[in-house]
């Protein structure tokens, strides 16, 4: 009896358990889901991985990750800017947003993902924002960002003027950013990515110029290569939105925007919080990119398909250290908390690499 009763419990909890985890088979043969709606977004996973990202962080996902911006930041709540927020504008509108100049080089974005919105009807917001966390979960460090389905596909473009520049004051930064729900604090979470980030068109002479040493990997060193003094530009001089890199032998490239928001008493110490306190950049960037994420959107009828993004590469494990030749004395600390202690990389200079390994 007691036998009996115990292996009707034993199928009862099994029942409850295949019930609670019962998953379908997606169409695609391969996938299954815990809802039929996120089969589009599991079969998008694979297809992006295969044939965009090649299972990398390279070019391709930054410049993804750079889009999630660009498209999200395009809405205004007093109204100054028209826009839909992270609706895929950019890449619906692509013959009017890809031509502002903030936008310059979104276009190479915008023709990647395009053609998996063909194959999949997937909305143009969507297919931004989940190829963005698809795309950084081959960044060591980087964290698994939530992911919610459901924006509609933009109907006007964006205006000119949501997107921020480097050569603008950090107030008008802070503006804009606040005109978007944005803290000053918000954005020093956002500017994480720039520790996985190259620019091609500020110093046009010397494309794929990093921000920090470390372009391939989602780690704190961007936070702390910014608190450097700049000693030189790595290309030409004169370039709007930039200024002199603590390492321009190396090929470093320093944004205005970076060094001002690094120092400006608003952010300093958020920004310094950052600097080898991998835990805390993950969770702050995460909270940050998946509010930015829903910008402009009512996501009350969205459906969470986060299951969808792959688990992100571990991050390297190693701490934040000064580049070769540089240390302590080179640091424009605008915070007044103790600075981390950090070692510095052996050697004369540190070899910045061109591809991720
Ligand atoms: C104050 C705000 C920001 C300014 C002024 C700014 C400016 C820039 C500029 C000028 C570049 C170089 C583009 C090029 O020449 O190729 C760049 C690159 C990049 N930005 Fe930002 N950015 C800001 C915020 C953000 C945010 C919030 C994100 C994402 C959440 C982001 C992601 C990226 C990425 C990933 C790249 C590298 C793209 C690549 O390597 O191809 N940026 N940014
Ligand atoms: C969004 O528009 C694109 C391009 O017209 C189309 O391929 C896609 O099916 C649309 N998706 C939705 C959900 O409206």
């Amino acid at each position: 009896m007691v036998f009996k009763l115990s292996l009707a419990l034993v199928a009862l909890s099994a029942a409850v358990s295949a019930a609670n985890f019962r998953r379908v088979a997606c169409p695609d043969g391969v996938n299954t889901a815990v809802n039929e709606a996120c089969c589009v977004f599991h079969t998008l996973r694979d297809s992006l991985q295969a044939n965009a990202f090649h299972k990398e962080c390279g070019e391709e996902v930054h410049e993804v990750l750079r889009l999630t911006f660009h498209d999200a930041i395009g809405w205004s709540k007093s109204g100054a800017f028209a826009g839909g927020g992270a609706d895929g504008s950019m890449i619906l509108f692509d013959s009017i947003e890809t031509a502002f100049d903030a936008n310059a080089g979104i276009d190479e974005s915008v023709d990647l993902l395009s053609p998996f919105m063909a194959q999949t009807g997937v909305s143009a917001g969507d297919l931004i924002q989940f190829a963005g966390a698809v795309g950084i979960s081959n960044c060591p460090g980087a964290p698994k960002l939530s992911f919610l389905a459901g924006r509609p596909n933009a109907t006007i473009p964006a205006d000119k003027g949501t997107v921020p520049e480097p050569q603008q004051s950090v107030d008008a930064i802070f503006a804009r950013m606040a005109d978007a729900n944005f803290s000053p604090a918000e954005l020093v979470h956002l500017l994480a990515s720039h520790t996985i980030a190259r620019a091609d068109h500020v110093d046009p002479t010397i494309p794929q110029s990093p921000f920090d040493t470390t372009p391939f990997t989602f780690d704190t060193q961007f936070f702390l290569e910014t608190l450097l003094k700049g000693t030189g530009f790595p290309g030409t001089a004169g370039n709007l939105g930039e200024v002199e890199s603590p390492l321009p032998t190396e090929g470093e490239l320093r944004l205005q925007s970076d060094f001002a928001i690094a120092r400006d008493p608003s952010t300093a110490c958020e920004w310094q919080a950052q600097i080898n306190n991998q835990q805390l950049m993950m969770s702050n960037f995460k909270a940050a990119m998946e509010k930015m994420a829903l910008i402009g959107q009512d996501s009350s009828k969205f459906i969470d398909c986060s299951e969808a993004v792959p688990d992100p590469v571990a991050p390297n494990g190693k701490d934040a250290t000064f580049p070769a030749g540089t240390g302590p004395a080179d640091l424009e600390q605008a915070c007044s908390s103790p600075f981390p202690t950090l070692q510095t990389d052996p050697g004369a200079a540190t070899t910045i690499p061109k591809n991720p390994s």
